[in-house]
C-alpha cells in the first residue's frame, strides 16, 4: 500500500494542502510520497497503489503555459523547482495505469457563480488518457490568487487524506 500525491503549486497552496494529505494519510500507517509535478517522472513507481494528482485551478480548467506566465508576470509567483511543468502537460506524457485507482483534487478561489476546476479536468484527462480509474476529488478553497487557504481547509486536507488511505 503506497499513495504517490503529484502536485503543481505556483503560490504554495495547493503544496499546502498536497502535505495535508500525506499527513492525514500517513497517520493512519500507509507510505506516501509527494512530488512537484515539474520534478514527477512519467512514469509511475509499480508499488504505487493509489495517485493523487493535484494543483490549481487556472481560466476554469487546469494550468497553460500561458495562466502560469500569467502568474509569474501579473501576481509574482515565485520561480519553482524543475521550471514551468503544470499537471497538464504531466498527464500527457504519463505512462497510464488503466487499474489503477487516481483521485484529482484542486484549489481555487471561492467565487460565487464562477465555474470550473481543475480537479473534474484533470479526472477526465487522465481517463481520456488510459487512466480508466480516475475519479475527480476535492476542491479546497483560497482566499486570493496568491492565498491564502480559506480557514480549515488543511484540516480537511488532513481529514480527507486518511479517507484516502482506505482506497490505497
Ligand atoms: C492566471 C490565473 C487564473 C486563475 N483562474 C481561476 C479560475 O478560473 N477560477 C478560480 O477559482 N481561481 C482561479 N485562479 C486562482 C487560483 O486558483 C489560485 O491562485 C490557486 O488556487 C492558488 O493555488 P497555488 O498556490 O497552489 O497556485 C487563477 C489564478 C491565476 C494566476
Amino acid at each position: 500500500m503506497s499513495i504517490h500525491i503529484v502536485v503543481e503549486s505556483l503560490f504554495g497552496n495547493s503544496e499546502t494542502v498536497a502535505a495535508a494529505i500525506a499527513e492525514g494519510a500517513r497517520a493512519t500507517g500507509v507510505a506516501v510520497g509527494v512530488t512537484p509535478v515539474a520534478v514527477a517522472p512519467p512514469e509511475l513507481d509499480p508499488e504505487v497503489t493509489l495517485l493523487v494528482l493535484g494543483g490549481p485551478t487556472h481560466a476554469f480548467s487546469m494550468t497553460r503555459p500561458t495562466t502560469r506566465a500569467e502568474a509569474h508576470s501579473k501576481y509574482g509567483a515565485p520561480d519553482r523547482e524543475g521550471g514551468d511543468a503544470g499537471i497538464r502537460e504531466w498527464i500527457d506524457r504519463a505512462t497510464p495505469r488503466p487499474d489503477l485507482p487516481v483521485v484529482t483534487f484542486d484549489t481555487r478561489v471561492q467565487v460565487k457563480l464562477v465555474p470550473g476546476s481543475a480537479a473534474k479536468s484533470a479526472a477526465s484527462s487522465l481517463r481520456h488518457h488510459g487512466f480508466g480509474k480516475a475519479h475527480r476529488g476535492e476542491t479546497f478553497f483560497v482566499l486570493g490568487v496568491e492565498g491564502p487557504l480559506a480557514e480549515g481547509e488543511e484540516d480537511r486536507a488532513r481529514s480527507w487524506g486518511a479517507e484516502l488511505a482506505g482506497l490505497a
